[in-house]
């Protein structure tokens, strides 16, 4: 399947081109990869009981500076930069101010992200890592996959946790797209664990690097971008009981929309259900 739609589309005959223009052909998109064999060609390569061992010590939180096969990588960078116009932008003074793209417009736009998230190479790689049977996230929760852009001076999120409104847990799996900028992942391991000393920690994540952790262990912040600067990354959620109560999903709901996609992002899911049952 194309990933441009846009490139199938032929220009009307009469419009003649210019010796100037066919001289500067247009970038021909890298064609997107298979997403089992991409994952499975890199965690192949790692010793993953050693890595499960680290995921436990760090208190339910893994960093590997490269992860992603390049091919995924490349894929990931023309989704990320084709999305620009897509994004959404909010601003919670005191804690928050950036832009992002959620699943609803990815599965239109980028859909190899959509199978990405859903690769049975990548889902049981993170089962390894965590102990955990892991499943998708509802086809209504804009969390499950989208991108997150700091594009602007002084994007950022502050300090919390990826909370767990569902009847598990929660795992978010961040992977870094693009990094031209100065934001960093700063995060505190422990701190839900009275019996160890809290230890901090922060990393710049590169493209193609990833962080994975439960998201009610983990303590974190992205810090504020500079003038110029740009920063995309890929969050995809795991749940372990997709199950959740209905208040619980009043206040999510509510908090996605103000906090990151907007009420029609967020309620056009529902609203589709509800005059389509099917
Ligand atoms: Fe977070």
């Amino acid at each position: 399947m194309s990933m441009h739609a846009e490139d199938d589309v032929i220009a009307p005959n009469s419009v003649e081109r210019s010796p100037a223009s066919s001289a500067v052909p247009a970038p021909v998109p890298a064609p997107a990869p298979n997403a089992d064999r991409a994952v499975a060609s890199r965690t192949r390569t790692f010793d993953t009981r050693r890595l499960s061992k680290d995921f436990a010590d760090q208190g339910a939180f893994l960093y590997l500076e490269d992860f992603l096969a390049p091919e995924v990588t490349t894929q990931l960078v023309q989704s990320a930069r084709g999305l620009l116009d897509e994004v959404n932008r909010n601003y919670l003074p005191g804690h928050k101010q950036g832009g992002s793209v959620s699943r609803h417009t990815i599965d239109g736009l980028a859909p190899f992200i959509a199978e990405l998230y859903r690769s049975k190479e990548l889902i049981g790689w993170l089962e390894q890592l965590s102990g955990d049977k892991l499943q998708v996230s509802p086809a209504d929760d804009p969390h499950a996959y989208a991108l997150y852009y700091y594009t602007r001076a002084g994007d950022h999120i502050g300090w919390h946790y990826d909370t767990s409104y569902y009847d598990g847990r929660r795992y978010t799996l961040l992977l870094g797209v693009i990094d031209e900028s100065s934001c960093r992942l700063d995060y505190e391991l422990h701190t839900r664990n009275p019996d160890v000393a809290d230890q901090p920690g922060s990393v710049q994540i590169p493209p193609g690097g990833l962080v994975f952790f439960d998201g009610d262990k983990l303590r974190h912040r992205i810090t504020p971008a500079g003038a110029n600067e740009m920063r995309v990354s890929l969050t995809f959620e795991y749940v372990t009981d997709p199950n959740m109560r209905p208040w619980r999903r009043f206040i999510s709901n509510m908090k996605d929309a103000i906090a990151y996609f907007g009420f029609r992002q967020v309620f056009r899911q529902m609203t589709k259900r509800r005059k389509d049952p099917a």
